[in-house]
């Protein structure tokens, strides 16, 4: 089993040790819950460093007072079996007071790559994501951090915090774990009901089907769009939030179909939000 730290100090003095005797660390930040798409974050970790650790913290700085922070799930026991099999040797499972034991007066933000999508559904968010992760690297040090392409944007926003602010951290990329149905694992699943998890998929389905679209030589920002629009409004379960084409790494809003692009897709499946991106390459 991984050795479990609640306190910054600890943490911070195994990786510092494990440095200074010559090894590289890998570092996964969590929300816990884990599941398979966790596994392969802390599988590249293992995989790539000599040390992996990881942190399980459900950070309340990047919940909006309606959203889901008292009932996140949550297994702790389930969370650290799966770290133990995917070879993580150290896990920080701070409380709340641990992380912030005075209000916080001093927060990271990120401009314009949180200006639109998550960020403009969720205005407080993303400050609370790039102040958590920017404390979490602080306290890691040095370090290979994985993050899933499954929340794109988050990603692109860690990636640029990091590269803005010089922190000695090689922030990693890791491809969408996806059910046998093509769903993208997230630790929010759980809350569909039967028939909400049954409509899901589709917005893979519609991913798929734009990609396929642009392969064909559909050149149209919005027929490309306009084919998840399409595909998530013909399911009777889904809301549509947003369908975007953008530049993979600015985010920017794409004017044509050409070159390294994302394609990004939330939609709402009763209180659930689920998220959802695809590579467009052309
Ligand atoms: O992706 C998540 O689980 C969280 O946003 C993160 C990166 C652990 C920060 O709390």
């Amino acid at each position: 089993m991984p050795e479990v730290h609640a306190t910054i100090e600890s943490f911070r003095a195994a990786l510092d040790a494990a440095r200074a005797g010559g090894a590289t660390v890998g570092f996964v930040p969590t929300m816990g819950y884990l599941h398979e798409g966790h596994g392969s974050l802390m599988r590249a970790a293992t995989r790539e460093c000599d040390l992996a650790a990881a942190s399980i913290f459900v950070n309340p700085l990047q919940f909006a007072a309606n959203e889901d922070l008292t009932d996140y799930p949550r297994d702790l026991d389930r969370d650290l079996a799966l770290a133990d099999d995917c070879g993580v040797g150290h896990v920080l499972v701070p409380s709340v007071e641990e992380m912030y034991p005075t209000p916080i007066l001093t927060t990271v933000t990120v401009a314009d790559i949180t200006a639109r999508f998550e960020g403009a559904a969720r205005p407080e968010h993303f400050a609370g994501v790039a102040t958590v992760v920017a404390k979490l690297f602080s306290l890691v040090g040095p370090c290979r951090a994985y993050f899933g392409e499954k929340d794109y944007q988050q990603l692109a926003v860690v990636r640029r915090m990091a590269l803005d602010l010089s922190m000695p951290v090689t922030v990693v990329g890791c491809p969408i774990i996806r059910e046998d149905d093509g769903l993208a694992m997230s630790s929010r699943n759980v809350y569909l009901s039967p028939a909400q998890r049954a409509a899901a998929p589709v917005l893979h389905r519609s991913l798929v089907a734009a990609v396929d679209a642009a392969a064909r030589g559909e050149r149209s920002v919005a027929a490309v769009e306009a084919v998840v629009a399409g595909a998530v409004a013909a399911e009777p379960e889904a809301v549509l939030d947003y369908a975007a084409l953008v530049d993979a790494a600015t985010l920017e809003p794409a004017t044509e179909v050409s070159g390294h692009q994302r394609l990004l897709v939330a939609a709402r499946f009763g209180t659930t939000r689920l998220l959802d991106n695809i590579a467009v390459t052309s």
